[in-house]
């Protein structure tokens, strides 16, 4: 799948935000190791903090149904640029995607920035740093 296609499934995700406070839509869509697509887009709640972020919405929605290894992610935004992922949301990719995996972030005028998960979180905590897990 190109990235192209990838982008329009984060697109069409962002569709479904739900979005009463910051009036900030975010789409995205995970691409799994075998070829499915799983997407996610933000949904705030009345209690702030339980706001729940699109990056994380399609990972784990993607994990839900069984799928841990994600190859590619990406994330649009009404953004100038390619929209940029919270830390909460860098450090989700790392659970499930290599350190090389490519990001696309994008935005609505149809530009992508190419970044990898390690970029986004150099020195990020992984499984292999808890020695009894
Ligand atoms: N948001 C995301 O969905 N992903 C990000 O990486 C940045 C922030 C959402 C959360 C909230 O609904 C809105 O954008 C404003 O913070």
């Amino acid at each position: 799948m190109t990235k192209e296609k990838l982008m329009q499934a984060a697109i069409a995700a962002r569709k479904n935000a739900y979005i009463p406070y910051s009036h900030f839509g975010v789409g995205a869509a995970a691409l799994t190791s075998d070829g499915r697509v799983f997407t996610g887009a933000n949904i705030e709640n009345a209690s702030y903090g339980l706001t729940m972020c699109a990056e994380r919405n399609a990972l784990f929605a993607a994990a839900s149904a069984g799928y841990y290894e994600i190859s590619e992610l990406a994330v649009v935004a009404d953004t100038d640029a390619g929209v940029a992922p919270c830390g909460a949301c860098r450090q989700v990719m790392t659970e499930f995607m290599a350190q090389d995996a490519p990001v696309y972030l994008g935005n609505l005028h149809g530009e992508i920035d190419d970044t990898t998960v390690a970029a986004l979180l150099p020195g990020s905590f992984v499984k292999g740093d808890m020695h009894n897990a």
